[in-house]
């Protein structure tokens, strides 16, 4: 049963209530998911606003991201990273990420820093080299549920004085062990300040559109809650100018209700990765399975795996109504939104080679071990049919028309 289905009842009696008091926008059931989703991700602050993009680009210029400024993160993300980037007048930059956990890889970023920046010796600005532009923030992204390595990119940041806001879109509750300080730390409580995105899909998902910004710096919570209520505290007393960028109350008041199901809900995803590893055991080799790092505690958001021959296998799969798909198909320096950018082909190859490769397999709290079985099974003999193709190709005369069933 979906998420939604599972809280039918309280869901529905949300909407009721809201509909009784008609405070549809901002109000106590904002508030209160606020102080509890804070609590969830340790931080001191939450601000409820309009969706995940909306809490990316509030958290940058909150920050203070300015026009110009150049803000390094990953190719291997959804376009709404760049976008509130650029959305706040920056620049995306990229850097390579890891070829196990898909997350930044910080030595890269270490490289990047060291030969394609400069430091301006008068006001101690990091520069980059090309553009000439300030090198102001860093935004790593949580990328599939599990937290990238926070700790060597938190140093970088503190060497070169740039803000780190962290792209925690798909990592509600993921935690990453800090060496630096000796434990556990909640994603949305390592950087300046955190996005999150509450689309339905994600494991905390509203019933439409909601996200949330998450820090620990009072100062920076109040201006997300100007900019997302038009530059305003005090109705029609406007100190900035900003954006219609709320939180209604229907959304939070289901986020609510979702919240207290949301540590159960995902500890079942992580019994159910675990599963997929025990039943693709005998595939080692053949399949790469998402890789945990004992540093991480990843919530799969997604469960990606990565094959040689992904499209003959989603093809596969799809002939058999299991519905997979590809996070994410094309990276962002090769999109044509950001040819601008004058990136091409070979600039990133770990993410380029993952974009061929990887595959993201059914996974939900309330997916069956039955299910799993069968998904796995159609895999396994997805790879099967695919090696005898290839046998058989093999023995084809040259002759042999091409693009024979495999
Ligand atoms: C990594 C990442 N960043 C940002 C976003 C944007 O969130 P939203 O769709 O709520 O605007 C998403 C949503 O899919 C995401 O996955």
């Amino acid at each position: 049963m979906a998420p939604h289905l599972e809280l039918e009842e309280e869901l529905v009696s949300v909407f009721r209530s809201v509909l009784r008091t008609a405070g549809f926008v901002g109000g106590p059931m904002v508030e209160e998911f606020e102080r509890e989703f804070a609590q969830f991700c340790e931080a001191e602050y939450c601000v409820g606003v309009g969706n995940g993009t909306d809490a990316l680009r509030f958290a940058l210029i909150a920050a203070g991201i300015q026009k110009g400024d150049t803000v390094v993160t990953v190719p291997n993300t959804f376009i709404a990273t760049t976008e509130a980037i650029s959305q706040t007048g920056g620049r995306p930059d990229f850097v390579d990420v890891e070829e196990r956990t898909y997350n930044m890889d910080a030595w890269k970023l270490h490289e990047y820093f060291e030969t394609q920046c400069c430091l301006d010796r008068g006001t101690g600005k990091l520069l980059n080299r090309k553009t000439g532009s300030r090198v102001a923030g860093i935004v790593p992204v949580h990328l599939y549920g599990q937290m990238a390595d926070m700790d060597p990119i938190l140093e970088l940041a503190e060497r070169y004085k740039l803000l780190v806001i962290e792209d925690a879109c798909q990592a509600h509750g993921a935690s990453y062990f800090s060496r630096r300080e000796n434990r556990w730390k909640k994603a949305g409580s390592m950087g300046v300040a955190a996005a999150f995105s509450f689309y339905p899909g994600k494991n905390l998902g509203a019933c439409g559109e909601a996200g949330a910004v998450t820090t620990n710096d009072p100062m920076l919570a109040r201006k997300v809650r100007m900019l997302r209520d038009h530059g305003q505290l005090q109705k029609y007393r406007h100190e900035i100018e900003g954006y219609n960028g709320r939180l209604d109350a229907i959304q939070a008041g289901i986020l609510q209700a979702k919240l207290k199901c949301l540590p159960r809900w995902n500890q079942k995803r992580r019994t159910n990765a675990r599963r997929y590893g025990e039943l693709f055991r005998s595939q080692a080799g053949r399949i790469i399975l998402p890789f945990e790092s004992h540093r991480t505690k990843s919530v799969y958001h997604l469960y990606v795996i990565r094959v040689k021959n992904r499209d003959y296998l989603q093809a596969h799969l799809a002939q058999a109504n299991i519905t997979t798909q590809v996070h994410y198909p094309t990276p962002l320096h090769l999109q044509k939104a950001y040819a601008t950018l004058g990136y091409k082909e070979g600039d990133f190859p770990v993410t380029e080679k993952a974009a061929e490769e990887i595959l993201s397999l059914p996974m939900y709290p309330q997916l069956e071990h039955c299910q799993q079985k069968r998904i796995v099974q159609e895999v396994i003999s997805s790879l099967a049919a695919e090696t005898v193709g290839t046998r058989n190709r093999n023995l084809i005369p040259a002759t042999a028309s091409e693009g024979r069933a495999d």
